[in-house]
């Protein structure tokens, strides 16, 4: 793992994105695995005004979306959908062809996540993966459990998690229970990760996570076995390390 402390967000996001350009420089077909959450809506920014200033070219570029709420609509504001197209996809040059989530809306949850394991499958696999840390440890929607899972699969919500997430929601109630998640067995088969965490409410879980024993109870420690990690954090995130 390569654990680089930066100066702050906007730091940790231009570090991020350099990251990402470089591989959409030296491999224009690549395959990008994406993250919601606000982290990284910073490193969002940064690629979007790159391809305005003419740096970087998507057009060869496929998408696949860690996760995806079950049951809300692609047009819900909400839908990690509808996050990726508002921060990314509608403002710069994308296939919106070749991007993919896992389809929420899909009544039989193990049909999308069949149809959803097939279109990773089809890509060759992830080049490079982004990742955001949940506050309990989850990547994705992989939340903390009895053991890794491998493909993506339907996931209970944990009450943290909803709870974690009702801040983007009119309430609580309104927070999606389950949700679609690409697993950790994909994540870990992605050729790249790039973990970006900030702010000193991660600082504890991610001390767990980066330093402690690999355990599905904190689903992010298993990055620890991955061969080519870089983790990007900003000083409050490190301050525990
Ligand atoms: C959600 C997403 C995760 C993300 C996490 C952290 O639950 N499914 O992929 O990493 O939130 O979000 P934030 O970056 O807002 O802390």
């Amino acid at each position: 793992m390569k654990i680089i402390r930066t100066r702050d967000y906007d730091d940790m996001s231009r570090k991020a994105a350099n990251i990402i350009s470089a591989l959409m420089t030296m491999k224009p077909e690549c395959v990008l695995g994406l993250a919601t959450g606000s982290t990284p809506i910073g490193t969002y920014r940064n690629l979007v005004n790159r391809y305005l200033n003419g740096d970087l070219d998507f057009s060869g570029v496929t998408t696949v979306n860690l996760d995806e709420y079950k049951g809300i609509t692609r047009e819900n504001d909400q839908s990690y959908y509808y996050f990726m197209n508002h921060n990314l996809f509608q403002h710069v040059n994308i296939d919106l062809n070749r991007t993919f989530l896992p389809d929420g809306t899909e009544p039989d949850a193990l049909k999308a996540c069949d149809d959803y394991n097939k279109v990773i499958e089809a890509a060759g696999g992830v080049d490079l993966q982004i990742l955001g840390l949940g506050h309990n440890g989850h990547i994705g929607f992989n939340e903390p459990c009895g053991e890794f899972p491998d493909t993506t699969h339907l996931v209970r919500l944990t009450p943290e998690t909803i709870d974690a997430n009702k801040r983007f929601f009119a309430s609580a109630e309104d927070v999606p229970r389950q949700a679609l998640s690409m697993g950790i067995g994909t994540i870990m088969r992605a050729r790249g990760i790039v973990l970006i965490i900030t702010g000193k409410e991660k600082a504890q879980i991610t001390k767990q996570a980066l330093t402690g024993p690999v355990t599905p109870s904190v689903p992010a420690s298993i990055l620890q076995y991955h061969k080519n990690v870089t983790v990007l954090l900003d000083s409050e995130a490190a301050s525990l390390l």
